[in-house]
């Protein structure tokens, strides 16, 4: 996967981003995530690669768009795999809520777990930490009293991320009677989860909980490349999941993946801010300019890059 390949995908997320900011606050999920698909597919379209989408819109029968398997970019070039979500965050871009994003991965072929469109249950610290710190299969207490040990504070002082459900109560009751700080969030678990790799900008030390899959393979591939520690596990609720996990090649359905396992070999991540979050500003649109921020990472070299562009001429 040639580093070029970076400038490349960051065109594609900024793209989404922009057509999905300008239906910003509008309250139309639909729309605002349609725009985000249309922008992205098209820019992926003119990338030479011979790219398949591998965590996407969804299953071919339910996504017109950017499903799970359809061909992308020239169809020439390197085989790689693609986990895409436009718009992350369709409820808080039709709020003009903070951190929705335009996320991008790409891996070569067979590089990143193939998830079904279930949830999945995650957690995840940042970096510097020695391998096995918290564990999926342990209490929230227990992990929290883990990460204060090895950080060298109080747990008073680790802050957890967690969504906002009623699913997640005890998680939350748990975390608070160790005494630790619960940051809410409503939506958007792939930027809660990036925000644990830098604690002093986010204040969130750990991310732990039940979201979607696809999310966790996509925030898994943000991991890889900034670092940090993640373990996740389908969570199956139904016969009709259970078929479309196994349709997709996964045959132990309780399997406890780790970070190496979601994303395993290189790649490069990409998220543009629709709406401003705690690590990128949001679209701007200025006296016809527009100003896009883009986080885009490469595990292969570690390279972490904060890139502010600015389109005098956008079409
Ligand atoms: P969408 O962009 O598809 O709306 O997803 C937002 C999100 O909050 C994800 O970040 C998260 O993984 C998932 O929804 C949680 O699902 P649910 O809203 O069903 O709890």
């Amino acid at each position: 996967m040639d580093r070029s390949f970076t400038l490349e995908i960051v065109r594609v997320t900024e793209n989404a981003a922009i057509s999905a900011a300008k239906l910003r606050g509008r309250g139309d999920e639909k729309s605002a995530d349609q725009a985000a698909v249309d922008a992205m597919r098209t820019a992926l379209n003119s990338i030479k690669m011979d790219g398949v989408v591998v965590i996407g819109e969804g299953e071919r029968d339910e996504a017109p768009m950017l499903y799970i398997g359809e061909k992308v970019g020239t169809g020439n070039g390197p085989k790689l795999d693609i986990a895409l979500d436009p718009l992350e965050g369709t409820t808080l871009c039709a709020k003009a809520m903070p951190n929705s994003l335009a996320v991008l991965a790409i891996t070569e072929a067979g590089g990143m777990l193939n998830a079904p469109d279930t949830y999945m249950s995650k957690i995840a610290i940042g970096p510097g930490y020695q391998d096995g710190v918290v564990d999926l299969d342990a209490s929230p207490s227990e992990n929290i009293i883990s990460l204060a040990k090895a950080k060298g504070v109080s747990p008073e002082e680790i802050t957890v991320c967690i969504l906002d459900r009623d699913r997640h109560a005890s998680h939350i009751e748990s975390s608070r009677r160790v005494g630790a700080s619960v940051y809410l969030i409503p939506d958007g678990d792939v930027a809660g989860i990036i925000a644990t790799t830098d604690p002093i900008e986010t204040n969130i030390d750990m991310y732990m909980g039940i979201g979607g899959a696809p999310e966790g393979v996509l925030a898994a591939a943000a991991l890889k490349c900034i670092g940090g520690q993640m373990q996740a596990r389908l969570v199956i609720n139904n016969s009709d999941e259970e078929i479309r996990a196994m349709k997709m090649g996964i045959d132990d359905l309780n399997k406890k993946y780790n970070l190496h396992e979601l994303v395993s070999k290189d790649a490069i991540f990409s998220a543009s801010g629709v709406t401003d979050g705690s690590m990128l500003s949001g679209v701007k649109f200025y006296e016809n300019k527009i100003y896009v921020e883009t986080l885009v990472m490469r595990s292969n070299s570690g390279t972490v890059r904060h890139i502010k562009t600015e389109y005098n001429n956008f079409k």
